[in-house]
């Protein structure tokens, strides 16, 4: 069975854990602080923490922030459930503003009408997670605009976009957002199994945030009420056990090096999807602004299935019939039930993202996904949606 997406693992990535499985370090040691250079220097960062998954990263980017009941933030409706669960996590309140219809991702004029619609009533909008939806980067100058005029946070939930480019730079996301927040999910660019980490050029929210990674706990002479010797620590406040081993750090950095290979070869099979729909009627291909590269975590066609006269959920079972299991990103946040119930959200709230999910299927793309099959799952497509 072909699914969406897969890790790629070779040989390297398997000598590079087993190394760490021999040695003295299982869980947090010294490989921890190589992988977070690693990234550091990839991503262009000052700052990273590594954390055991991209959820941890979200949850202590809230809480480092100062998130807390009262505070608004604002998110979009099209993203795993995590983006907005950090916000309830902290006790602030989560807020959705629609996706623009050509990039899937949040669209900065509706945030800047919402930011000043809680302005009119008394209210001030805490901070906004953009997501990289896909892989194709948000409209970051409009955002940090928008942060900036009206002082709010901004957060980057970047898990989709590794290796992308914005304004031909792949080391966008820090010069941006406060806090960038990844996942090594086995379905992303580059896998720890379970992992992820907050990226920043502050050393201040940094410091906070790998407090909060081990319990809270803090040895910094500079913060310790006591000192009665080098065993003692203090904790100040509530933190959590979000710590990464080494052995999955040694596969981050095993994996970070084939980054490049990867979106490379992601964009040769998004390149091959495109040509095989992109004059097709009904079928609409991920369009990529000419200031982005994009990094094809997922590649979402919408196929018009109104217009095809075509059941999604039959169109899915014809795929798997061909082996080929197929996936949706995203059901709209605001209409999972607990989102409806607890925030009173409504089904027609954000039109453009609930239109997109109806049409939107994830085609499988990873970088060991073979020609053959990449040629199969095309085939299949239009010979379904022609019959
Ligand atoms: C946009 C987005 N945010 C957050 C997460 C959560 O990451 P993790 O699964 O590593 O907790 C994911 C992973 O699916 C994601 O796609």
């Amino acid at each position: 069975m072909i699914s969406y997406g897969k890790q790629t693992i070779d040989q390297g990535d398997i000598d590079a854990v087993v190394e760490i499985l021999k040695g003295d370090w299982l869980t947090q040691g010294p490989v921890v602080e190589t992988f977070e250079d690693d990234l550091g220097k990839y991503f262009g960062a000052k700052h990273v923490c590594a954390v055991s998954s991209g959820t941890a990263a979200l949850h202590l980017a809230g809480l480092a922030l100062g998130w807390q009941p009262g505070d608004i933030v604002i998110t979009t409706p099209l993203t795993f459930l995590a983006t907005a669960n950090c916000i309830v996590y902290a006790g602030a309140t989560p807020d959705f503003v629609d996706i623009d219809s050509a990039t899937y991702t949040i669209d900065p004029n509706l945030v800047e009408k919402k930011v000043k619609a809680y302005r009119t009533v008394g209210q001030n909008v805490k901070a906004i997670i953009g997501v990289d939806y896909a892989g194709h980067p948000c409209d970051w100058k409009a955002l940090r605009e928008i942060a900036n005029k009206y002082e709010l946070q901004l957060v980057n939930d970047n898990c989709h976009s590794l290796g992308a480019k914005y304004f031909g730079d792949k080391q966008y996301a820090v010069k941006y957002a406060d806090l960038i927040t990844q996942s090594y999910h086995p379905v992303k660019h580059l896998t720890t199994g379970e992992g992820g980490a907050v990226l920043t050029n502050n050393s201040d929210l940094d410091e906070k945030i790998r407090r909060l990674r081990t319990h809270g706990m803090t040895k910094d002479e500079n913060i310790l009420e006591e000192n009665d010797g080098p065993w003692y620590y203090e904790m100040h406040e509530v933190g959590y056990n979000y710590r990464i081993t080494d052995f999955q750090c040694a596969l981050g950095s095993s994996q970070l090096k084939n980054l490049n290979n990867f979106v490379e070869r992601r964009c040769e099979i998004a390149k091959r999807y495109d040509d095989s729909f992109s004059d097709i009627d009904y079928l609409k291909i991920p369009k990529t602004k000419n200031t982005i590269e994009h990094s094809y975590h997922l590649y979402p066609l919408q196929i018009d299935f109104d217009k095809l006269k075509k059941n999604k959920s039959e169109f899915f079972k014809k795929m798997k019939e061909s082996s080929i299991n197929l996936q949706v990103h995203y059901n709209p946040i605001h209409l999972q039930p607990y989102y409806r119930k607890n925030y009173g959200f409504k089904k027609g709230e954000f039109p453009v993202a609930e239109r997109f999910y109806r049409n939107e299927v994830s085609l499988p793309i990873y970088p060991n996904l073979s020609k053959d099959n990449v040629e199969m799952v095309a085939n299949s497509i239009l010979e379904i949606i022609s019959t």
